[in-house]
């Protein structure tokens, strides 16, 4: 894997690059669509590429893992091969999904076990066996196994916690440096930042992570609770902290208010689920604000969902049309809202993008924020 800056704002931290892996490049700032079980869900693989413009899509170890298993996916020669997707892709480590899912865990310095959210089935994930299994994945950007903290925590529980995710670390670095990839194309390790809202943990946790030296680095942690200016506030500490010439990926968030906010603090990756779970149930980000599909307002509005994007789906079907299959719960409903969705959040990144390079993004932001907000 490859960063490269192209170019930095003078009025904020935000930035513009190129990450380069075996299955091409991904501009930044950048929006990665989660596709938990290898799909996104109500969206296929042509649509991500044609309407939706995704260049990287997220994978879960934690559900790959447990479903369809791994013989399946190394049987298929990796999860490129199996979901035909051939852009890169990315898979979080399970050191989330394990806290956030999984029945009974227990927490120790070997790994967690814990219990399966659909046959209650029994498992262990160690450090290690994180790597290895990301491994058979096949993913382009791999992550660290981590301990992701609650919000809130107490002070004792976050340092002890985030002191072992960083002997966790050294065991992935470890097994990934002593491993290769299985299927011919390179794979790069991600380490994770934690210290949940303490400042001191915080700037611990991002100048130990650095001083791996690993190709990218990510912040977790955040996003599980706290108010906004707390995220937005541990997001520039870490920021300020990690190397400027690697890619900084945020994880989990978030709004799209988030976005533009974290891009102006120096970040140039995220995931969420908001805009494909929002969709499902009717709730609409477009270039002009939030839409709640299902209000009567829309029943005779037949002007296109949000032409601003210039894409098939929101220039072909009206608002009308799409409250009607929401309302209906007609399986095309989701598919519609979603490829929206994802394709609102694609152009705002290439948006911010643009605006950096041209110097003129802390006044787009401003004036987007506000917009993006106003709920129609
Ligand atoms: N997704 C959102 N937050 C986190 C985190 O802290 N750790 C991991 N592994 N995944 C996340």
């Amino acid at each position: 894997m490859d960063f490269k800056l192209v170019a930095e704002d003078s009025g904020s931290k935000a930035r513009s690059g190129v990450i380069s892996t075996d299955h091409g490049e991904i501009k930044t700032p950048i929006f990665m669509p989660v596709g938990t079980a290898g799909t996104v869900k109500a969206v296929h693989q042509r649509e991500l590429k044609e309407d939706v413009a995704a260049q990287i899509i997220l994978g879960n170890t934690y559900h790959l893992y447990l479903r369809p298993g791994l013989d399946v996916i190394e049987g298929a020669g990796g999860l490129h091969k199996f979901n035909g997707w051939d852009r890169p892709m990315l898979t979080d480590s399970g050191g989330y999904q394990v806290y956030s899912l999984a029945n009974t865990r227990k927490i120790k310095e070997e790994g967690v076990t814990f219990k399966s959210h659909i046959d209650g089935s029994k498992h262990t994930f160690t450090p290690e066996y994180a790597i290895d299994i990301q491994r058979t994945i096949g993913a382009d950007i791999i992550m660290a196994f981590d301990e992701c903290t609650p919000y809130p925590c107490e002070y004792g529980y976050a340092r002890e916690s985030m002191e072992m995710t960083h002997r966790w670390l050294k065991r992935c670095c470890d097994r990934f440096d002593a491993t290769s990839s299985k299927y011919g194309y390179s794979q790069t390790l991600f380490p994770i930042v934690q210290g949940s809202t303490y400042k001191d943990l915080r700037e611990k946790s991002a100048e130990t992570i650095a001083s791996f030296g690993r190709e990218g680095n990510a912040i977790g942690g955040l996003s599980v609770g706290e108010p906004a200016e707390m995220m937005y506030e541990h997001t520039e500490i870490v920021c300020n902290i990690l190397p400027k010439d690697k890619p900084r990926y945020l994880m989990g968030v978030g709004t799209p208010e988030n976005i533009l906010e974290c891009i102006a603090l120096g970040v140039d990756m995220f995931d969420c689920v908001m805009p494909t779970r929002n969709a499902r149930h009717g709730l609409l980000f477009t270039s002009e604000g939030i839409i709640n599909i299902k209000n009567e307002k829309w029943k005779k509005d037949y002007s296109p969902i949000d032409e601003a994007l210039g894409g098939y789906v929101d220039t072909f079907y009206s608002k009308a049309y799409l409250r009607h299959l929401t309302h209906s719960k007609e399986y095309l409903g989701a598919q519609i809202a979603s490829i929206h969705n994802l394709a609102f959040y694609l152009w705002l990144v290439d948006e911010a993008r643009k605006h950096i390079e041209q110097g003129t993004f802390i006044d787009w932001k401003n004036v987007m924020v506000k917009k993006l907000t106003t709920r129609l």
